[in-house]
């Protein structure tokens, strides 16, 4: 009797250590599964150590993560104290823009890339250039919400519409409005008509054009981000709010005020919302626009908002502007920005009222389905305008 029990005992013993095994290996597993699929919320100690790789982006980053983020979001000092200090970066190596040949030994099969990949590598360390155009008086009243709409130098139609509608600088609900546009030079390399004096006599009559002297170009959209942020902090960060986005997108003001208002102090430090795409990659099928070969970026892109339109605190913008200097520029802008969000320890937050993808046809004429949106894409200059009045006309019930 007194055997068999103690085998029992020792029976169990064996099964309950192997039951436990089983579950810390269960666990472990589901953890580690966990933390690859889930990068909503990432705090600190988020930075890990990665192997070199050749892909030249991912080379570049890495030596800058290293230095600047490694030890400090693994030790215990506290990552947003760090970042309040902007003096341990030297900036003067970015001013000079100088063309950058070795890259064309550096990568492989150089010659074979698509030619916006030759032009933006030759000129990816170049982010600092004139601004033809200023806006000086656009913050001078210290905004509520600063608009800082991207376009190009032919649209003047669309930034009239806005100017126009959901745009309009100005109060708006009691709350200051302030807008501006964002070009650069649509240049003679791009067979563009030069469009020079009719841009400086639009930002003559507005004041509200900034425009730089670089190319215009899709790939260089990530460098209008860096020299609006450069402008934000030096020239707007009076600004409670920004938000950013195309010219081609309606925005109901009003509601973005209203959402605003709801915030909380603590909630509205942090806040970064928009149309949030998440456990998305590089697309490899050359013929797309956002094809990105292998020689350039390896990796899962962070959660980032998409760039036809999305909405930040001032105080986000000016810790974005920081980090954007360590951040090194890819092709693609709003995943630039996921980029940099990541390294300040954020991600940005999807709100339901950013329809990037559009809404459906059937409700296209209804005023009432934009009552309760942030934005739509894509939108008419007539659209904008229509919608707007719509919107805005007393006569308008909706449930
Ligand atoms: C944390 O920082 C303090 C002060 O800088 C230092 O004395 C301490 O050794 C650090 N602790 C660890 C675990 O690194
Ligand atoms: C910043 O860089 C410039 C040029 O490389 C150098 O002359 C200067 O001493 C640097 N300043 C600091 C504070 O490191
Ligand atoms: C370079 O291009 C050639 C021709 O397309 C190809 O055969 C080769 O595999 C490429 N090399 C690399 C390292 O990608
Ligand atoms: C970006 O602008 C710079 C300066 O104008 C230019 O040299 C470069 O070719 C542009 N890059 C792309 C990808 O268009
Ligand atoms: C805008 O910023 C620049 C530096 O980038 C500064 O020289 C200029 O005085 C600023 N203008 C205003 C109106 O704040
Ligand atoms: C603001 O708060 C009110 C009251 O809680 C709520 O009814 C409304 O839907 C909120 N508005 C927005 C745009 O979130």
């Amino acid at each position: 009797m007194q055997g068999n029990w103690k085998m029992t005992k020792v029976l169990g013993m064996l099964m309950l250590v192997n039951f436990l095994i089983y579950m810390l290996v269960a666990v472990s597993r589901n953890y580690s599964k966990n933390n690859h699929k889930h990068r909503k919320v990432i705090s600190k100690g988020f930075w890990k150590k990665q192997e070199v790789m050749t892909p030249i982006w991912n080379y570049e980053q890495q030596r800058l993560d290293d230095v600047y983020f490694l030890p400090v979001a693994n030790g215990n000092e506290s990552f947003r104290d760090f970042l309040r200090i902007p003096h341990w970066l030297n900036m003067s190596h970015m001013s000079s823009c100088q063309r950058d040949d070795k890259v064309m030994t550096q990568i492989r099969n150089f010659s074979l890339l698509p030619q916006r990949f030759k032009d933006f590598l030759l000129y990816r360390d170049c982010r600092s250039f004139p601004l033809i155009t200023d806006a000086p008086s656009v913050c001078s009243k210290p905004p509520f919400l600063l608009l800082a709409i991207k376009s190009i130098a032919p649209h003047f139609d669309r930034r009239q519409a806005i100017r126009e509608s959901w745009g309009r600088a100005g109060l708006l609900d009691d709350h200051r409005i302030a807008t501006v546009f964002l070009l650069g030079d649509t240049t003679a390399t791009d067979h563009f008509p030069d469009l020079s004096n009719m841009v400086k006599h639009e930002a003559v009559l507005h004041g509200d054009v900034l425009q730089w002297d670089y190319r215009d170009s899709f790939f260089n959209l990530t460098l209008k981000e860096v020299l609006f942020l450069e402008w934000f902090a030096t020239n707007c960060s009076s600004a409670q709010y920004v938000f950013k986005g195309d010219d081609d997108v309606f925005v109901n003001t009003h509601h973005i005020l209203e959402y605003l208002r709801n915030l909380t102090e603590t909630s509205s430090q942090d806040l970064f919302i928009g149309d949030v795409i998440s456990n998305a990659g590089p697309h490899r099928d050359k013929k797309l626009k956002y094809y990105i070969p292998e020689s350039v970026f390896v990796g899962d892109y962070p959660p980032y908002a998409g760039g036809g339109g999305y909405l930040y605190s001032g105080n986000l913008g000016m810790r974005l502007r920081t980090i954007s200097r360590l951040v090194t520029l890819y092709p693609i802008d709003d995943v630039y920005t996921g980029m940099s969000l990541r390294r300040l320890g954020l991600a940005p937050q999807k709100h339901t009222g950013f329809k990037t993808f559009g809404i459906e046809e059937k409700y296209k004429d209804n005023v009432c389905a934009y009552k309760n949106l942030m934005l739509v894409h894509p939108r008419s200059p007539q659209e904008m305008i229509k919608i707007w009045l719509g919107i805005n006309d007393p006569k308008t019930h909706c449930e």
